[in-house]
């Protein structure tokens, strides 16, 4: 019996990095799982994400291990199409049990994108994959929980939410998440009541393979990672435990948290 048998869960931005360490750990629970994202081999950009593929996708990656699961390529930020896939699972597996609301990340470079520079097209891309998909896609899973009184949700923030990056770059991205986080305490004020947890996770410096391969790992206690209490950057599995704690029984009387998972990172010291 796996903790999450019968459960219907959707993880968005699935395909590739820590979508699909989540897909995967929910999948391994029992979990019925709906990944859905912009492009399902969205892995094929990163050698190394490549490399990490045991199927064609990560859901083909669920069936290949016994699990059940549904793929849905489309824009997180549109909103239309967020509606849509959660209307497919429903019909299909019956309910929604879970959200992880994944999907996101930063466009540009850091020293483009300081607070006042950020160009026009870079705010809006972002905000509409970060901070919109979100809202698209928590309102859109609310429904079938508030039916059922119960869910689980969870959202994803950022180290860069909570401390701005020296010289102010990526502020476009810092904000969205910002935003993420304070959204889900409204969230869980208005869900609470129908017994939905909502939480919000904002990882440090995570190793996915894109992460290795963009900015190089650091690994090891070395000055790079001087400021991170634990030595060492995250792996993938280091968030998808956390999740698995957001989603399981485990965190039942935890809502509106914003939950670090950095290390112990501290910038100032
Ligand atoms: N890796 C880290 O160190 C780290 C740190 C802090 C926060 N995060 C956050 O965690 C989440 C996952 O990060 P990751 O490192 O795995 O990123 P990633 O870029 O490797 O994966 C993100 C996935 O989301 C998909 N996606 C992007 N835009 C989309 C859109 N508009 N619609 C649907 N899908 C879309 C991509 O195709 C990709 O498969 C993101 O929200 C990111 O901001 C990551």
């Amino acid at each position: 019996m796996g903790k999450l048998d019968g459960k219907v869960a959707i993880v968005t931005g699935g395909a590739r990095g820590l979508g699909r360490a989540y897909a995967r750990r929910l999948a391994g629970l029992g979990a019925k799982i709906a990944v859905s994202d912009l492009n399902l081999k969205s892995y094929a950009e990163f050698e190394g994400e490549a490399k990490a593929m045991t199927a064609e996708t990560t859901v083909d990656e669920i069936k290949a291990d016994g699990g059940d699961a549904l793929g849905f390529e489309f824009d997180i930020g549109d909103r239309d199409a967020v509606f849509a896939m959660v209307d497919e699972v429903v019909k299909a597996w019956g309910t929604v049990d879970i959200l992880v609301a994944n999907a996101g990340g930063g466009r540009g470079k850091p020293r483009e994108t300081t607070a006042t520079l950020v160009p026009q097209d870079l705010l809006e891309l972002v905000t509409r994959m970060n901070f919109y998909g979100t809202v698209h896609s928590c309102s859109a899973v609310a429904p079938a929980m508030k039916a059922q009184k119960s869910g689980k949700i969870v959202t994803v923030a950022s180290y860069a939410g909570s401390v701005a990056g020296i010289g102010g770059g990526y502020a476009h991205y810092g904000a969205n998440k910002a935003a993420i986080a304070h959204y889900t305490r409204y969230l869980a004020q208005e869900l609470g009541p129908y017994n939905i947890n909502c939480n919000c996770i904002a990882p440090g410096v995570i190793e996915t393979a894109r992460i290795v391969e963009l900015v190089g790992a650091r690994s090891g206690d070395n000055e790079g990672n001087r400021e991170i209490a634990l030595r060492r950057n995250g792996q993938p599995e280091d968030c998808a435990k956390v999740v698995e704690f957001l989603t399981t029984d485990l965190s039942d009387y935890v809502s509106g948290a914003l939950i670090p998972i950095d290390g112990g990172w501290n910038r100032a010291g």
